[in-house]
């Protein structure tokens, strides 16, 4: 049975939601999760976990980060060289990249802080993550202010050169789903009901079926 939620459900008063919002987590919708690397006005790498952004593909192919803190290093040094790499890690390396959170210091170099690799991009003026499956090398193209006098932006980059190893392209080598591909943020999911709240869970994807094995299904 469906049921609607219009306003906070009462369960969650006092609750800590973290600055996120209720519907967030009671929708809990996955979404990719990336490393996006930059320099920073100092020449030092910086690296941001970003979790909220989608593509976009009719006008060439873009990628929208739906949430960027102004007062972040991403968006400084972004505004400052026009350029930044999105980096798709795997399973395996999503500690290190996690650890970029900790090391976040104009000082810092925090590629190297976690652990990983920082290597020059072909095209544009910003490092990208070596041990990265996937790395897409983008310019900046325009933000937004979420809402008016928001601190946070919509920004819109252009990607002009992916970087791919050849076993995730390759479908019937590692692929790029199931245990060793793409990662998503299940954001701590929520039940509304009586404010039982997960943990925040790091998912892969599984391959269901195709369009025609679908339709051959017996619901
Ligand atoms: C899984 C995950 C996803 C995140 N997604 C975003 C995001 O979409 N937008 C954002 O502003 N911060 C996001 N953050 C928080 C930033 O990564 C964090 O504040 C970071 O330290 C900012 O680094 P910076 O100052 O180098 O930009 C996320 C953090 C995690 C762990």
């Amino acid at each position: 049975m469906k049921k609607e939620f219009k306003t906070a459900p009462s369960c969650l008063e006092g609750k800590e939601m973290y600055g996120f919002d209720w519907k967030e987590h009671v929708t809990a919708i996955p979404s990719p999760l990336v490393v996006v690397t930059s320099y920073k006005e100092n020449g030092k790498t910086n690296a941001t976990m970003q979790s909220w952004l989608t593509f976009s593909n009719s006008d060439g192919f873009y990628c929208i980060f739906a949430d960027v803190s102004k007062y972040g290093h991403l968006y400084s040094s972004v505004k400052n060289r026009k350029s930044l790499v999105i980096n798709f890690p795997s399973a395996d390396i999503y500690l290190k990249c996690y650890s970029t959170i900790h090391n976040n210091k104009y000082e810092d170099d925090e590629i190297e802080a976690a652990g990983l690799t920082a290597e020059k991009s072909a095209l544009v003026d910003a490092p990208k993550i070596k041990e990265c499956f996937l790395n897409l090398e983008c310019e900046y193209v325009w933000e937004k202010e979420l809402v008016p006098d928001s601190y946070r932006v919509v920004m819109c980059v252009k990607v002009i050169n992916v970087v791919m190893d050849e076993e995730y392209y390759n479908e019937k080598k590692k692929g790029r789903y199931g245990d060793t591909g793409y990662l998503y943020n299940i954001h701590s999911p929520l039940n509304p009901e009586n404010g039982e709240r997960e943990n925040t869970y790091i998912g892969t994807l599984k391959k269901y079926a195709t369009y025609d094995e679908l339709k051959n299904k017996n619901f």
